[in-house]
């Protein structure tokens, strides 16, 4: 089979063509793409099957599992493919690994080390319970979510584009910095006793509920992360299509009870409406390949992440 590679233009990625055989797969023709050009890596090439001219329907990505024959629609001895460049990738491991590090490294420095003195602050610093707390909670949340990068979560996607990198890791190393500078700060004034132990009560109630979310999130893939999407089960998955982020929501909802900050406050809200966007997509995801038809299970759930609001 004779696959001519080309970009949206229409100008040759791989001269003259790739030449594999018939029972190729589009993972083979990655590999080649890859030993041809030197520079574009399997994870770094998006391969799409090329549109009717003015066509306005949405691309169909290759499968890299699948075999090549199954795209030729009959005509099996050619076979054009649009190739994009998704740019320098990283494993998602490595993008949330530097995303959670900064806030682990960085709370802990407002905390311990007299950073108040570069912003005017000369007298001495009381430390209050609360604060203390707010640094154990905080770190056990950072480092509970890298175990779970590395020892929990069955990624699908292999990789990411590095730029993402530096985005996530502004986001969540200046979130961190500003919470940190706020709670920790000289003039800090502490909640009642009795607030500050229902809001870490709470908190970690819903990180150990998180964890468990993780865990059954976990069980619906094979180690090698095969399995695609399924329906989530059990505990609040019962309820809600993503109980995972319902969860970290309102752990962070404990923490704020407890640590009361306008800067982490904003976070909250920030974070509730990446997650709320993200549940959404992942709900019509699910809706849309549990449909019902054919045999398939028609998706159950009604809510999204936070009933009886979404
Ligand atoms: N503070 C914030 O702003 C913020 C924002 C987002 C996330 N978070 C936290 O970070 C955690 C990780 O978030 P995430 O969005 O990367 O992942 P996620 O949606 O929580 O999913 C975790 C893992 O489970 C897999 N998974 C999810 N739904 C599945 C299904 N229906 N069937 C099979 N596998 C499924 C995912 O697969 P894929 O690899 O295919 O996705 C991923 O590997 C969240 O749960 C939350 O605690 C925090």
């Amino acid at each position: 089979m004779k696959v001519s590679v080309v970009s949206r233009s229409g100008r040759e990625v791989v001269k003259g063509g790739v030449e594999l055989n018939d029972s190729a797969t589009v993972a083979d023709l990655q590999k080649e793409i890859h030993r041809r050009t030197k520079k574009f890596y399997p994870s770094r090439q998006r391969l799409t099957l090329p549109l009717q001219p003015g066509s306005k329907e949405k691309p169909i990505a290759l499968n890299y599992k699948k075999s090549l024959e199954s795209y030729t629609e009959g005509n099996s001895a050619n076979l054009t493919v649009v190739f994009k460049d998704l740019g320098p990738q990283v494993s998602y491991r490595t993008l949330f690994f530097w995303e959670y590090l900064g806030p682990l490294i960085l709370y802990p420095i407002f905390y311990f080390f007299p950073v108040y003195r570069y912003f005017g602050y000369a007298g001495e610093r009381i430390i209050h319970p609360v604060q203390t707390y707010a640094l154990y909670y905080w770190c056990f949340h950072y480092f509970k979510r890298i175990m779970e990068t590395f020892f929990v979560h069955r990624f699908s996607h292999a990789t990411s584009p590095v730029s993402n990198v530096f985005r996530n890791c502004a986001y969540y190393w200046s979130f961190g910095s500003y919470i940190a500078y706020y709670v920790n700060h000289p003039l800090y004034t502490p909640v009642s006793d009795l607030q500050m132990k229902i809001g870490f009560a709470f908190g970690v109630l819903c990180q150990v509920s998180n964890f468990y979310c993780h865990i059954l999130l976990r069980n619906l893939r094979s180690p090698d992360g095969n399995g695609g999407y399924q329906i989530p089960r059990g505990f609040l998955f019962n309820i809600v299509t993503c109980a995972n982020y319902t969860t970290e929501i309102y752990q962070w909802l404990g923490f704020n009870i407890a640590t009361q900050t306008i800067a982490g406050y904003v976070f909250l809200v920030v974070a509730a409406f990446i997650m709320t966007n993200w549940a959404l997509a992942k709900h019509r995801r699910l809706k849309k390949l549990f449909d019902g038809k054919e045999g398939r299970p028609r998706y159950p759930r009604r809510w999204v992440i936070l009933p009886p609001f979404l």
